[in-house]
């Protein structure tokens, strides 16, 4: 590996792994959403500790976060292992923060950006899938582990690469491995719907 490629994985890594959903919750709300809540620092969490707003940004952020390496790769004309590579540094520095000491999110905001700009078709296609799998099953989590579980099938429906497949198979795993919580209260039917997860906002 060259050194300025070494770089920017490191990089994206780092970039990745800012808990901007711990700092905003914190900075906006004087809380902690791992002391609320699924304890998670996703958007979903950020939501039911700090209300609609921090939820949002928290959103915000974790995509745009994604976005920007990788859009920095394709912009640099890196192969598409290499993009691969990058997107999925970042993704794992939002999974395993170095600054949280590797205790960090569960991916699904930052898989989103990763994916947006190499792969918009699969991007879109999943947005609306999690949206109407939301509305249907009135689970976040469920909704969210589907849509990642579908992701290495979108690539190859839209004639994705290999380098792609192998990054979007990755991030199906780690995705449902770190929803393990979620399937655990899925099944024994405590998991909060989304009614729940709005009046449960402060
Ligand atoms: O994006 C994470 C979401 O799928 C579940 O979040 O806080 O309910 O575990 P949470």
């Amino acid at each position: 590996m060259s050194s300025p490629l070494f770089a920017a994985v490191f990089a994206a890594y780092l970039l990745g792994a800012i808990p901007f959903g711990l700092l905003l919750t914190k900075a906006l709300s004087k809380r902690d959403p791992r002391e609320h809540g699924s304890g998670n620092i996703g958007a979903t969490n950020a939501m039911r500790t700090g209300g609609k707003l921090v939820g949002a940004l928290t959103l915000l952020a974790d995509i745009l976060k994604g976005i920007i390496p990788v859009a920095l790769a394709i912009a640099a004309d890196l192969s598409e292992a290499w993009i691969a590579v990058i997107a999925s540094a970042t993704f794992i520095g939002h999974l395993y923060p170095v600054y949280l000491r590797f205790r960090g999110g569960k991916g699904v905001a930052t898989m989103l950006g990763v994916i947006l700009p190499w792969q918009p078709l699969v991007a879109g296609i999943g947005i609306l899938l999690w949206f109407v799998l939301m509305k249907l099953s009135h689970y976040v989590s469920l909704a969210s582990i589907l849509t990642a579980l579908s992701l290495p099938l979108l690539i190859v429906l839209t004639d994705g690469s290999m380098p792609a497949l192998i990054a979007g198979m990755m991030i199906a795993t780690l995705v449902t491995l770190k929803h393990a919580s979620n399937i655990k209260r899925l099944l024994d039917g405590s998991e909060p719907t989304t009614e729940q997860d709005r009046q449960a906002q402060p």
